[in-house]
């Protein structure tokens, strides 16, 4: 049992959320129609094949968890769930993870075809250009980065793009913060190359596994079994001594030569910020030696659209339940967090928050700003509101910073802060110095806690009476939509 892609587009099918396309070209068109259909909330996910100068069959997909149902689905969580109930079970499960090593089987539909040598070529898959400024065609959006530690062995997966740069060299971006930065290094620091494998195509818990904050020495392959409650299946590598998901779509193997030996040019890219702030740079690079792949390819694109969801959504579910984990074990009072995927990725959470001491608003802030799981990096803006207050919903959190924030009172800023070479707000000057950094605001929009009992009462229903007239008129008002 594999727990696959294709499994996952038939459940998509199942539920009326898959849509095939026809002869979209992978020259900006590709990328065009996914972002236009990103203009419809929960839209449907994207496969297109057909695609001009490439075989039928070799697929490229696009919008994979951009909806409610999709992500649940993909978290292995029940489909009607959204929201901060969403958030809360995920949390609960992450919690309960158990990890699971992976198991090696002799073979995988990954090795139905084995490309070895000089008849490498990454061009035979039809990898969009996504963006009109965009360097080149990115292979790796949707992928994972498969390493190894020298020294402990662990094996680490992370989602770190890749562009190609001709028919056996690809690129591959390592944010320095990253796990994948810190192994790569140490066989650099040796002067010897890093043996890498890179899916461009794999199932959803997998790759949501890749992008999550797994502590460093768990393997993500071990923390999926945990969540899948079944071993992922691996094979070995054909020309690295690397474990290949069984599942996987297409796999280049190689090695990562040192910078010094070895680099090329990347970007610009259209980044998840939405600019093309990175520009062109000198990275590292992978030298292919072989390409493994399944029949009828099915390549995964994310890039990094701007619209409703795109990756926001799963990663905004998972940063929101890590982060809250994190408050658990720290401070009490905490009854929801989430990352506003509309502001994309970690630039704003919201703490819902039971206030139960003077100062308690600045510690839950603090801790949102400087925890490793929570608004470090580009992380701009830090709400407080209180607990009656769904921190999932903006609108109740705008009203509550409208109403119960006094601007000058109640934000303060936090300066030198972590942020990114795609930050698109760091000055020509700045970037000129490396300078990589921004400032927070922390937002407190809860009621002043010294005289919270003479805040005037609000209108909003509390939430046991909100049920209470759904459950005898829900039916009359929304049908089967509650
Ligand atoms: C679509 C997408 C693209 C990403 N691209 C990169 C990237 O190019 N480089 C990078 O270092 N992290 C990137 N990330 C973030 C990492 O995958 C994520 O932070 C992950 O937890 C890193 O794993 P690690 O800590 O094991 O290295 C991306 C995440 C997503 C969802």
């Amino acid at each position: 049992m594999l727990d696959d892609l294709r499994e996952f587009i038939e459940k998509s099918q199942a539920i009326g959320e898959c849509k095939t396309l026809n002869g979209a070209h992978w020259d900006l068109e590709i990328g065009r129609i996914a972002e236009l259909s990103l203009s419809v909330p929960d839209s449907p996910l994207l496969i297109f094949d057909n695609i001009p100068g490439y075989p039928r069959g070799f697929r490229v997909l696009t919008n994979f968890l951009t909806s409610w149902r999709r992500v649940a689905m993909g978290l292995g969580l029940p489909m009607d769930l959204t929201g901060l109930a969403l958030i809360r079970a995920w949390k609960e499960k992450v919690a309960a993870v158990k990890p699971i090593p992976p198991v090696y089987v002799q073979t995988a539909p990954v090795k139905e075809n084995i490309i070895l040598g000089d008849d490498v070529d990454v061009l035979m898959f039809p990898t969009p250009k996504w963006h009109e400024f965009d360097g080149g065609r990115y292979i790796g959006t949707g992928n994972m980065v498969i390493l190894k530690d020298p020294d402990s062995g662990w094996i680490n997966l992370g989602c770190y793009r890749s562009q190609i740069v001709d028919r056996n060299t690809v690129t591959v971006h390592f944010v320095s913060s990253h796990h994948g930065a810190a192994i790569v290094r140490k066989y650099w620091d040796r002067g010897l190359s890093c043996p890498v494998a890179m899916t461009c195509g794999q199932g959803a818990q997998l790759w949501i596994s890749s992008m999550s904050p797994v502590p460093a020495g768990i393997c993500e392959y071990d923390w999926t079994g945990g969540l899948r409650n079944r071993a992922v299946e691996v094979v070995r590598g054909e020309t690295v001594d690397l474990p290949i998901p069984a599942e996987a779509e297409i796999v280049l193997e190689g090695e990562i030569p040192p910078p010094e030996t070895q680099s090329a040019d990347e970007g610009p890219f259209g980044e998840w910020e939405g600019y093309y702030a990175g520009g062109k740079t000198p990275h590292p690079v992978i030298r292919v030696k072989a390409i493994l792949h399944r029949n009828d390819p099915i390549q995964i694109g994310v890039p990094m659209l701007v619209g409703k969801y795109d990756d926001h959504l799963v990663w905004g579910v998972d940063l929101s339940a890590q982060l809250w984990a994190e408050f658990d074990r720290q401070i009490p009072g905490v009854t929801g967090v989430s990352f506003v995927y509309e502001a994309r990725r970690r630039t704003m959470v919201v703490v819902s928050l039971k206030q139960a001491y003077p100062g308690h608003v600045k510690q839950a802030a603090l801790i949102a700003a400087g925890t490793y799981r929570g608004a470090t990096n580009l992380g701009k803006y830090i709400i407080i509101v209180d607990d009656d207050i769904d921190p999932t919903n903006m609108s109740e959190v705008l009203w509550a910073i409208a109403t119960r924030c006094d601007p000058k009172q109640q934000i303060e800023f936090l300066s030198n802060r972590a942020s990114y070479a795609s930050d698109p707000r760091l000055s020509p000057e700045q970037r000129k110095s490396g300078d990589l950094t921004c400032s927070t605001a922390i937002i407190d929009a809860c009621k002043p806690w010294a005289w919270r009992n003479q805040f005037p009462k609000t209108t909003k229903m509390s939430t046991e009476v909100a049920d209470e007239v759904r459950r005898k008129w829900g039916d009359l008002l929304f049908g089967g939509n509650r």
